[in-house]
């Protein structure tokens, strides 16, 4: 349980830690080495379960600090902990990269958030498409058979994780693999610089098709470092809007992945300035109006910035209209806005209105996900009176020392079990 006590106010600078979404492709694609060396990993709940999940793999793992090093010299199949697949929609990603090395995988179907159905059609359609055959079991996913060579036309469907399975899949098929409709999300590019460092032969293109032709072999040994992350920058452009004294200063702050979303503050009345260096400034921001705003595929409004942007909405002048085109489950968490006497209506599982300002009242809230825990922590720090937020193991799973960041910013959030 989490403790924010009313009244405070943020000043200072903080650190963005390396990207989760990031981080996870290129975790599950370092299998297809024998040994990485990944620098800027976040240490949050997500890099642990997936590491766990990996060392049952039989790979020798190394965590400190922010590096991590992989031996994948005696990886196996024999002792896979399917418990822990399940509980993270990752585990999805090590399809591809255990496929190539052992033809044949019996996984869990992944878990995740309760943001919706995560279906996985795109990845096993493009699976199969190269030669591996699946047999569904009722709780999990049999693939099995032969990479066929040749070309190969591939669709990911705009998703994040089957774009990057598929790129996993096929660096080493022989033949030539367009993969259209692919996703190309900051995450999905720092994937695509990792193989190409190791050798592989990657094109990605202006109209979502990415193009590879298959290498007869990786270098095996890799080194590279993760990129930063831009939701948990965009995340903090809130904080800073609605909470900082004067302002706050945010250091790697991705700006140039932050287009849509930082317009659309703009649009909303955020004050902020460009410093250099990729250090946004972020002023406490005053006579907020209302927008209508779409979650979309990148470069689009990043629908992992929806929920904290609802709670920037809930301080603004009018009604706001928001949809959530990717996940029929995230405006959910919006029940815990209403708690804290928000007024949102919820028009349908994509569609949402926000009537504003609001003044929120401290409550006891529940966290729907990573991100909408993080939204509750945001209006804590806008409510009058102590909110204490549950379920914060969601919280720690994508976001790296939330607590401690915020606290170098001058407002303590005590945590209570
Ligand atoms: C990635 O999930 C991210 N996770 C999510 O971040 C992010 O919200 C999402 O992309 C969208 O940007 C990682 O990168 C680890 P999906 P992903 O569930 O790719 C449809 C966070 O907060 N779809 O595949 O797993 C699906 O219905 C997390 O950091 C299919 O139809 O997203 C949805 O509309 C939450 N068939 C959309 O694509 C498929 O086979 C993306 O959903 C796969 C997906």
């Amino acid at each position: 349980m989490l403790k924010i006590t009313w009244g405070q106010t943020l000043s200072g600078t903080v650190e963005i830690s390396g990207s989760k979404n990031a981080s996870l492709p290129i975790i599950a694609a370092s299998l297809l080495l024998e040994k990485v060396t990944l620098h800027n990993v976040p240490r949050i709940g997500d890099i642990f379960s997936l590491l766990e999940i990996i060392q049952s793999l039989g790979v020798v793992v190394n965590f400190t600090g922010n590096t991590l090093t992989m031996d994948m010299s005696r990886i196996s199949l024999e002792n896979m902990n399917r418990e822990l697949m399940k509980k993270i929609r990752a585990s999805i990603l090590l399809l591809a990269p255990l496929l190539y090395r052992f033809g044949s995988v019996d996984i869990p179907f992944p878990g995740g958030c309760n943001i919706g159905k995560r279906p996985i059609n795109e990845h096993l359609n493009g699976l199969r498409e190269i030669g591996y055959e699946s047999k569904d079991g009722d709780e999990s996913i049999h693939l099995s058979g032969k990479l066929q060579s040749g070309d190969k036309n591939l669709y990911a469907g705009f998703a994040v994780t089957a774009t990057e399975n598929l790129i996993t899949a096929n660096i080493l098929r022989p033949g030539h693999t367009r993969i259209h409709l692919a996703a190309i999300e900051p995450h999905v590019v720092n994937l695509v610089d990792f193989l190409k460092k190791q050798g592989a032969n990657i094109v990605m293109n202006y109209d979502h098709t990415i193009d590879i032709v298959g290498v007869e072999r990786i270098l095996t040994i890799g080194e590279f470092s993760i990129v930063h992350d831009y939701i948990e920058s965009g995340t903090f452009v809130v904080l800073g809007a609605l909470a900082s004294e004067g302002y706050i200063d945010i250091h790697h702050a991705c700006i140039s992945w932050l287009t849509s979303f930082l317009a659309k503050c703009q649009e909303v009345g955020v004050r902020f300035e460009d410093r250099g260096e990729d250090t946004l400034r972020v002023y406490r921001s005053e006579h907020l109006k209302a927008v209508k705003f779409q979650t979309n595929i990148f470069p689009g409004f990043p629908t992992d910035l929806q929920s904290v942007f609802c709670i920037l909405l809930s301080q603004a002048e009018g009604v706001s209209r928001v949809q959530e085109i990717m996940f029929e489950g995230r405006l959910n968490f919006l029940v815990e806005l209403e708690k804290m006497k928000g007024h949102p209506a919820l028009m349908n599982p994509h569609e949402a209105l926000i009537f504003g300002p609001t003044h929120l009242r401290g409550s006891t809230v529940s966290s729907w996900d990573l991100r909408a825990g993080v939204a509750m922590i945001i209006a804590g720090l806008v409510a009058t009176g102590d909110t204490y937020i549950t379920n914060v193991e969601y919280i720690e799973r994508g976001y790296e020392d939330i607590i401690g960041k915020i606290g170098k910013l001058g407002v303590v959030i005590e945590k209570t079990e």
